[in-house]
């Protein structure tokens, strides 16, 4: 069943580029009221949305400035998405320890941080809607992007004890578990991994099978559209549901991944 609407204030993290970006258009040729937020604002000026913020999800004094101003401007919060994320590759044994610390300071406490910015206003309110997006592969992990599945996985956890403690309040919590999309966040990855991921590395034949395999995976990617359709979904339910899955393919490969792992082509050196 769909709710009204028209003019729901919606916050979203990272949205310079990729699923956050797709997201901003899409709801506001649905007349969502978006607050779209990136590190650097100057990125998204392009994009129809209701403000523009600067936000670092690492940056408390920048959170607290943004939540002051949603409620000075906007008196309420609807919804609010912790899309903002970033992905490292590379083994355990190579990602240093400081990478590791940045890719939880980004994706586990920035939601985190968000969530505790307004947390207070939804139980004052005694509603709204908290919407996080993970992968599909937290539950399973993933060779080579373990930091990253990893820190979705803690942020899979922590979704799902805040969706039992919100519930008091009215407050809707949704973990929104992605499958692969064609974002620039795993060509970034890449990057990330330069300094470490090199012939150097004792795990370097099995991490090149693996990228090869990866690149061959990344073809079945769908469109961040997709995803920004789905989660608009969620949002305009009268009862939005406590996980999703998107899109279907991600769900068949969710349920395919642990026999993947004795298909693959890592199991030697
Ligand atoms: N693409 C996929 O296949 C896939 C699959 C599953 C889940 N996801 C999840 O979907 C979300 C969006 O990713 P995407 O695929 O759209 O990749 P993307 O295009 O790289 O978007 C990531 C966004 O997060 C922002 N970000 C990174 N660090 C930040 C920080 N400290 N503070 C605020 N914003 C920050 C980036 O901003 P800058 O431009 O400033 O770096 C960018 O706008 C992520 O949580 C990702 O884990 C993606």
């Amino acid at each position: 069943m769909k709710r009204y609407n028209f003019s729901r204030v919606v916050l979203i993290t990272g949205t310079s580029s990729g699923i956050g970006r797709a997201m901003v258009q899409f709801l506001a040729d649905k007349h969502y009221m978006v607050i779209a937020t990136a590190r650097d604002a100057e990125r998204i000026t392009d994009l129809p949305a209701a403000a523009h913020l600067s936000l670092d999800v690492t940056q408390q004094a920048q959170i607290d400035e943004v939540a002051q101003y949603v409620m000075q401007q906007f008196g309420r919060l609807d919804v609010l998405v912790n899309n903002a994320g970033m992905a490292i590759r590379g083994s355990l044994e190579d990602v240093p320890e400081t990478m590791w610390e940045t890719i939880f300071d980004v994706n586990v406490m920035g939601p985190v941080r968000m969530i505790q910015a307004f947390a207070p206003y939804f139980r004052r309110q005694q509603y709204g809607h908290i919407i996080n997006i993970t992968t599909v592969r937290s539950l399973w992990g993933m060779p080579f992007l373990g930091s990253y599945t990893a820190s979705k996985a803690a942020l899979d956890a922590l979704t799902m004890a805040l969706s039992d403690e919100m519930a008091a309040w009215g407050v809707f919590v949704t973990l929104v578990r992605v499958g692969l999309t064609k974002t620039p966040l795993f060509q970034r990855s890449k990057q990330y991994s330069e300094p470490w991921m090199t012939s150097h590395s004792p795990y370097w034949n099995s991490y090149q099978r693996g990228q090869k395999m990866f690149e061959r995976i990344v073809r079945f990617a769908v469109n961040p559209q997709v995803i920004a359709q789905k989660v608009e979904n969620v949002m305009s339910s009268s009862r939005p549901p406590r996980v999703l899955t998107i899109p279907l393919q991600a769900r068949i490969f969710d349920n395919l991944s642990p026999l993947l792992r004795w298909l693959g082509p890592l199991r030697k050196t």
